[in-house]
């Protein structure tokens, strides 16, 4: 992304920066699905959740996590006492991917499309300015956290983006294939909330 183009998302509101997430051209993606998923949520929310890339469902219906992943997280953030739908910033939660249009074939994003997007969810996280980020997945961790370590050794540590409190871990569908590790996703929720709560790591 230009540098013209950076500060130009960096200007954006609500409205405009969703209107350019719908009708995004920057990379390959914007002509290849229906339409990107921007996000769903409280614009205020203390929590904001990150993840990779929308499906074939979330590209059909528009939101990101509407899946079976989805539902797990929903059933994660539920145990938590937090929702993606509700009037209440402290309990319901924002959501969006670092990608907004879905790769072909639920491919990995590349790097390139990765570089194209990222302002947008930067600008996405500067609008709501949660008290937590909670990056799911390795591309979302890899791109919030600046490392390019793998998740098992990203996760379980109290990361800082520009000020805000950052927690990594394991995608949903990643846990939907590897249900053993459901108790790590556990542990690491269970650090975001003591993050939140101002009780430290
Ligand atoms: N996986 C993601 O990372 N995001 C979605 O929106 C759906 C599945």
């Amino acid at each position: 992304m230009s540098e013209q183009r950076l500060l130009q998302v960096r200007a954006l509101d609500w409205e405009p920066l969703q209107a350019l997430a719908h009708d995004c051209r920057a990379c390959k993606l914007g002509s290849m699905s229906q339409r990107g998923v921007f996000g769903v949520g409280h614009p205020q929310a203390r929590v904001m959740v990150v993840g990779e890339a929308p499906g074939a469902e979330e590209d059909r219906q528009g939101e990101p996590f509407v899946g079976a992943a989805g539902k797990l997280l929903d059933n994660m953030l539920r145990a938590c006492g937090l929702s993606r739908a509700g009037e209440d910033p402290a309990r319901t939660v924002y959501i969006a991917n670092v990608i907004k249009c879905r790769p072909p074939g639920n491919r990995n994003p590349e790097p390139d499309e990765i570089a194209q997007c990222l302002p947008i969810l930067q600008r996405q996280i500067e609008l709501v300015r949660p008290r937590l980020l909670l990056a799911l997945g390795r591309f979302a961790a890899q791109a919030l956290t600046g490392s390019a370590e793998p998740i098992g050794r990203l996760r379980q540590r109290a990361w800082d983006w520009h000020g805000t409190p950052l927690v990594v871990s394991y995608h949903p569908a990643y846990l939907l294939r590897t249900p053993q590790d459901k108790a790590k996703a556990w542990a690491d929720l269970c650090l975001a909330q003591d993050l939140l709560e101002g009780r430290g790591a």
